[in-house]
């Protein structure tokens, strides 16, 4: 109610009288036009779901704080709750930047993801060290083997019910499990799984549904969900773990896709498909990138990406927004992996495949917190 009176929605709706929909801002007004006075996108999809950002904690502060509280009720760490920032030595826990995006969540009223409790990435190695620090990985005594196993999942269930005891009053839904499928549809084949098999995401589950709210969802988070034989593999895997009593709620698509992949067909027939297994859909992570895989070759600079760039990237955002907004009722978040176009992950992939040079553009708003033609699209 207080997020709602702080919005200037007046000046929005004038605004929109102004721009005749699906009009972009270049050519209505020959001007740019801010962010920050057009109608907030959370108020758009406030009947289907809740609208989210993954931030650093720098950007708490100044404009992307400002387009943060105008057009986003759901933060998520975009990387400072990770293994590896949260909890680099083993029992020393760092929560002073994670606890800043905690405030500024529920200073806001917005709704708060934890991402990521167990991954392969981002992770400290001491997790996979046996008591004479010698990797687990390449232990071949079956004795000490199962000895390894015990200590892994022991510290598994001390770092989960840690950081979920912490967050209990604050975290509304938990990425418990990240990328544990591979391209090929195999479990991965993580030290998570070498030392363990399945064994983890079971302890993950169970953990963080002991000490985590009551009314927080607990989710399998993956990318390319709606790609075969990926897809597959992860429902089987999930059905599977529901059988057997693991709480599960939902599954998380990162949704880390291009314009025109995957097919508006494929990415509702996934969601269909896990909403049949009884299971909560989120969209954790979306950028809609200008490239292909891999994305080379890129625009050098942002300012190179032509005009019809975004109104071909317009022309996608328009159908998965509509399709999210029909299947509204399995979908209960959508997180945009960033802001606005000046940060993106995307940049750093670009310029890896470009010999340093590359820039993508994957989001609704510009590298000037300017709307693009993408925003004018999904709030038609
Ligand atoms: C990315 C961050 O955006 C980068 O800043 C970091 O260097 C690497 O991780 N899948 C995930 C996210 O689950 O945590 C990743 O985030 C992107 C891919």
């Amino acid at each position: 109610m207080l997020k709602v009176l702080r919005k200037p929605v007046i000046c929005g709706l004038a605004l929109a009288l102004l721009l005749p929909a699906g009009m972009n801002s270049v050519s209505a007004a020959n001007e740019p036009v801010s962010a920050l006075e057009v109608k907030p996108m959370d108020e758009r999809y406030k009947n289907s779901f809740t609208i989210g950002a993954a931030v650093e904690p720098y950007q708490l502060e100044g404009k992307d704080a400002e387009v943060l509280k105008r057009h986003y009720n759901s933060i998520v760490a975009e990387n400072v709750m990770k293994p590896i920032n949260i909890h680099p030595e083993e029992g020393k826990f760092n929560f002073t930047e994670a606890d800043k995006i905690v405030k500024f969540a529920k200073e806001n009223n917005m709704d708060l993801r934890g991402h990521n409790l167990v991954w392969h990435s981002q992770v400290p190695d001491w997790f996979f060290l046996d008591e004479e620090g010698k990797p687990m990985v390449n232990e071949t005594d079956p004795k000490q083997r199962e000895k390894n196993k015990k200590l892994l999942l022991k510290r598994l269930e001390t770092h989960i019910k840690t950081i979920v005891k912490r967050y209990k009053n604050d975290v509304d839904s938990w990425d418990v499990v990240n990328e544990v499928v591979d391209d090929s549809g195999e479990l991965r084949q993580s030290p998570w799984y070498q030392i363990t098999g399945t064994d983890y995401i079971k302890v993950a589950f169970e953990t963080a549904r002991k000490y985590a709210g009551k009314d927080a969802k607990l989710y399998i988070n993956d990318y390319n969900t709606e790609i075969e034989p990926k897809r597959t593999a992860i429902y089987n895997l999930v059905k599977d773990l529901l059988a057997q009593g693991v709480p599960i709620d939902g599954i998380g698509h990162q949704s880390h896709i291009q314009v025109g992949w995957p097919s508006i067909q494929e990415i509702e027939k996934t969601i269909n498909m896990f909403a049949g297994l009884g299971l909560d859909n989120q969209i954790t992570e979306l950028d809609v990138s200008l490239y292909g895989w891999p994305p080379t070759p890129a625009y050098p600079s942002y300012d190179l990406i032509p005009q019809s760039e975004f109104e071909r990237q317009a022309a996608y955002y328009d159908q998965l927004f509509a399709l999210y907004e029909k299947l509204g009722d399995k979908i209960s978040n959508v997180t945009f992996w960033g802001i606005a176009d000046n940060h993106t992950w995307l940049n750093d992939r670009a310029e890896q495949y470009n010999n340093g040079v590359g820039k993508d553009a994957p989001f609704v708003f510009d590298a000037n917190y300017n709307v693009k033609p993408a925003y004018w699209a999904i709030m038609d």
